[in-house]
C-alpha cells in the first residue's frame, strides 16, 4: 500500500520533486501543444495505477476521459510488455490490465457532463485509483463558446473534478492543450519566446494563457501543474506551479516503454 498517497510517475526527479509522485485528493494538470506526449504520459500512469502492488502499482481500476479519442489500449499493452515484462509475460495480464481501464468518449459537453455524473458511482464501486481526463479544453473548442460565457458552461464540471478528487482521495490528471506557435516540435510557445527568465515570469504568462482558455476558477482548481515543452529536440517536464516544489524541469524522451528520463 502506497501510504505517502502519491502516484509514483516512475521519472524519478519529477517523483522526489513531487514528494513520491501525482498527489491523490487533488487535480494535477498536464500543459503542452499538440504531440509533445501528455496523452503517452497518461498511459504510463494509467499502467501504473492498475499494476499489482507488488509491482510498485496501486492495483486499482482507472476512469480514462478520453474526448479526443487518443487513447490506445494497442499502446497501453505495447509500453506494459516493456516496461513490466515480468508482469505482461504472465498468462492473461495483459487482457487484465487493459480491463482495469474503463475509457469514456464523450463528444459533447453535455456528454461530458453524462460521463462525470456516471463515474461518481462507480469511483466508489469499483475501486477506481485515478482519474484521468484527456482533454478538456477540447470539450469547448468545438461548442462554439468564447470568452466569459465558455467559462461560465464549465464552471460546474470544474468543481465537481475538484470535488471528487478531495472525497474520492485519488490522483486526478488533466490534460489541457496550448497552442504552439508552429507545428515544428522544437519550436517555443509564443508565451516562452516574449520570455527568456526562468519560471515565475513564464508561469505567469501561462497562467495568464490558461486563465484566457478556461477562466480562473479553473486555475484555481488545479494543485499542481506539469508543463510539458520541447527545446532544440528535447521534451521537459516542467513542474510550474506546486506548493511544495521550486520551479524545476526534468528531459524526457518517448520510447517503446513510453515515457522515460
Ligand atoms: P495532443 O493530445 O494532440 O495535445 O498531444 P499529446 O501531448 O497528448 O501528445 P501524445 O501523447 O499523443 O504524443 C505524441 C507523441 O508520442 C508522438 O509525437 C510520438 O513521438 C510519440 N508516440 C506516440 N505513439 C508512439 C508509439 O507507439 N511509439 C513511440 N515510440 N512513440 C510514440
Amino acid at each position: 500500500e502506497n501510504m505517502a498517497g502519491h502516484l509514483p510517475t516512475g521519472l524519478k526527479g519529477l517523483d522526489n520533486a513531487l514528494c513520491g509522485g501525482i498527489p491523490f485528493g487533488v487535480v494535477t494538470e498536464l500543459v503542452g501543444p499538440a504531440g509533445i506526449g501528455k496523452t503517452q504520459f497518461c498511459l504510463k500512469l494509467s499502467l501504473l495505477a492498475s499494476l499489482p502492488s507488488s509491482y510498485g502499482g496501486l492495483d486499482g481500476s482507472v476512469i480514462y476521459i478520453d474526448t479526443e479519442s487518443k487513447f490506445s489500449s494497442r499502446r497501453m499493452i505495447e509500453i506494459g510488455f516493456n516496461s513490466f515484462p515480468e508482469v505482461f509475460h504472465t498468462d492473461g495480464m495483459a487482457q487484465e490490465m487493459a480491463g482495469r481501464i474503463l475509457v469514456l468518449r464523450p463528444t459533447s459537453l453535455s456528454e461530458f457532463t453524462d460521463s462525470l455524473q456516471k463515474i461518481k458511482v462507480s469511483l466508489f464501486q469499483h475501486g477506481v485509483k485515478l482519474l484521468i481526463i484527456d482533454s478538456m479544453a477540447a470539450l469547448l473548442s468545438g461548442e462554439g463558446v468564447q470568452g466569459p460565457q465558455r467559462q461560465h458552461s464549465l464552471g460546474w464540471h470544474i468543481s465537481f473534478i475538484k470535488s471528487v478528487a478531495e472525497f474520492s482521495r485519488i490522483p486526478v490528471v488533466v490534460t489541457n492543450q496550448v497552442r504552439s506557435q508552429s507545428r515544428d516540435e522544437t519550436s517555443h510557445y509564443s508565451f516562452q519566446e516574449q520570455s527568456r527568465g526562468e519560471s515565475p515570469e513564464d508561469a505567469a504568462k501561462l497562467d495568464s494563457h490558461l486563465v484566457a482558455a478556461l477562466g480562473i476558477h479553473w486555475a484555481h482548481a488545479v494543485c499542481i501543474r506539469l508543463i510539458f515543452e520541447s527545446r532544440s529536440g528535447q521534451r521537459f517536464i516542467k513542474l510550474a506551479k506546486s506548493p511544495l516544489s521550486p520551479p524545476l524541469a526534468f528531459p524526457f524522451n518517448i520510447t517503446s516503454s513510453g515515457i522515460l528520463l
